[in-house]
């Protein structure tokens, strides 16, 4: 499916219409993605981000992009992934799909990409959500959101691009061989153009 791509790199260095930000339930910024993107938008986003009243985990909310609109970016969706190993039920032989945690990342994926289509967003850009301070394996995080994406795409004619932006090689390694076999096209963008790529 060539409606999703695998990038490496820098979130905030895409120009794409959407990005989206792993946030953590109070909104009001972190470190990691969240705080890359809080600092690419500027505080005119954690102004507005006071006022939301936080975000469960796994749903989404949109703001404007701020000082990510010079980059051609217009909306940030921020989504509250699950931290790895809060399901109390779980003894770590879970199959993918069984745990709480899958549940709620995969609920992420779907709630951002619900804002994206309805907000109008040809291309959006995700993170991979939860697989850093909050631990998520980073294989069974990727099988999550491409399953999840791919799906999404199957049904809906927007977002015409998803790309699936990882932060280091060694991601992006287990994220290609998620996606190779599904007839996956797209080649790796490694070396982002500073100040923006092309439009996707
Ligand atoms: N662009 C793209 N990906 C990035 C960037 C960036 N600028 N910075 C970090 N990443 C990657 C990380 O390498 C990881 O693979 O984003 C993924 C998610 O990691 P985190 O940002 O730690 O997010 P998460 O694991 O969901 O934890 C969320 O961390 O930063 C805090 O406020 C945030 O409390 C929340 C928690």
């Amino acid at each position: 499916m060539d409606r999703i791509e695998l990038v490496q790199g820098d979130i905030t260095q895409l120009s794409v219409d959407g990005i989206v930000n792993a946030a953590n339930s109070s909104l009001l910024g972190g470190g990691g993605v969240d705080g890359a993107i809080h600092r690419a938008a500027g505080p005119r986003l954690l102004a507005l981000t006071r006022t939301l009243g936080g975000c469960p985990t796994g749903q989404a909310r949109i703001t404007p992009a701020f000082d990510l609109e010079a980059r051609g970016i217009r909306w940030i969706i921020h989504t509250v992934g699950p931290v790895w190993g809060t399901d109390p039920h779980a003894d770590g032989t879970e199959r993918l799909g069984y745990r709480q945690e899958d549940n709620l990342l995969a609920q992420c994926y779907v709630n951002a990409l619900e804002l994206a289509a309805t907000h109008g967003c040809r291309t959006v850009a995700f993170p991979s959500i939860s697989t850093g301070v909050y631990g998520f394996p980073i294989r069974r995080a990727a099988e999550i959101a491409v399953g999840h994406v791919r799906g999404f795409l199957a049904r809906s004619a927007v977002p015409e691009r998803v790309a699936l932006v990882c932060f280091s090689a060694a991601d992006a390694d287990v994220y290609r061989e998620v996606l190779e076999p599904l007839d996956y096209r797209s080649s790796v963008l490694v070396e982002l153009p500073s100040g923006g790529g092309d439009k996707k």
